[in-house]
């Protein structure tokens, strides 16, 4: 798997985009883009400000990595952070600096480079805040050691990670999309849209090697043409983030997609994102 291939499919997809109509459908109108995205985004995963709220951001130095549109940059500077951000791609990092100038929001700086080469010096944060970032970087074991490096002794690094122990991962993408894949695998009619790529991939790789759940879910987290996703359960967050001691973690977001399971009263137990608070080691 090669960086550069993700940098790409971010590139060109950049998070959320076209869940909102995308950004150039607005002919370029970034305010009504990121009115329209945080109120999408902030409707769907409430869960996000409440657990912001629960962060103490007051006058510390923050790098977030893996930024999208910059909700979270936004609600992060509003709740008192010394922000700096870093991005793979020139995409994301254009849309948040967009959004600080707009928006007026007081920042430190906005970096294009890799969590596995953070350009930023060593010690220089107390937070490192990633949200949906890390289980699409292969080399995490490189990323984990540079956030590391570039945590202050005593940080903190809080990530949120795809879920393993999820209805969304055991139900969901591997019974229900799998099923109804291999279904529709002998159509011989165009489907077009998602089902339609879905096919095209599954006739590319052969289907059993495509339903694979280590092929699969690359594939079914953010979209059938997402390089690389991981699930994670705290087994493999301690393995992966071998320079750090979990300190807590908690489930949230009860999201299955075909399922209708928003109103499940299980996110704790079955919630498809794993947030982790963690120290350096
Ligand atoms: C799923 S989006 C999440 C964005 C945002 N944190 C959110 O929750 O909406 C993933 C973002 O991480 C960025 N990204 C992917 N791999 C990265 C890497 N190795 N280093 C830094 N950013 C990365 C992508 O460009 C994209 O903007």
């Amino acid at each position: 798997m090669n960086e550069s291939e993700i940098q790409n499919f971010w590139n060109q997809n950049p998070c959320g985009d076209f869940q909102v109509g995308g950004l150039q459908q607005r002919r370029g109108d970034y305010q009504a883009f990121f009115t329209d995205y945080d109120s999408f985004r902030y409707r769907k995963e409430a869960h996000i400000l409440q657990c912001l709220d629960n962060i103490n951001f007051k006058d510390k130095q923050v790098l977030e990595i893996g930024l999208g549109q910059g909700a979270d940059s936004e609600q992060m500077i509003k709740r008192g952070a010394i922000w700096s951000g870093l991005d793979l791609t020139t995409e994301s990092v254009d849309r948040v600096k967009t959004r600080l100038l707009l928006r007026q929001l007081a920042h430190q700086s906005v970096k294009q480079g890799s969590a596995v080469q953070i350009p930023y010096d060593d010690k220089s944060f107390d937070i490192v805040f990633s949200h949906g970032v890390l289980h699409h970087v292969p080399d995490i074991l490189a990323a984990q050691r540079e956030i590391h490096r570039v945590l202050k002794p005593g940080g903190e690094l809080i990530v949120m990670l795809y879920a393993r122990w999820s209805l969304n991962y055991l139900i969901s993408i591997g019974f229900v999309r799998r099923c109804g894949l291999l279904a529709l695998y002998h159509q011989k009619r165009d489907l077009g849209g998602i089902f339609g790529q879905h096919l095209a991939n599954a006739r590319a790789a052969g289907i059993r090697r495509y339903l694979h759940m280590d092929n699969f879910i690359h594939k079914n987290t953010d979209g059938p043409q997402n390089p690389y996703s991981k699930v994670y359960d705290l087994r493999m967050v301690k393995k992966d983030f071998s320079s750090f001691n979990v300190v807590s973690s908690y489930k949230k977001f009860m999201h299955a997609p075909p399922l209708p399971v928003r109103w499940l009263p299980l996110e704790h137990i079955l919630g498809w994102h794993l947030w982790v608070h963690m120290q350096p080691v």
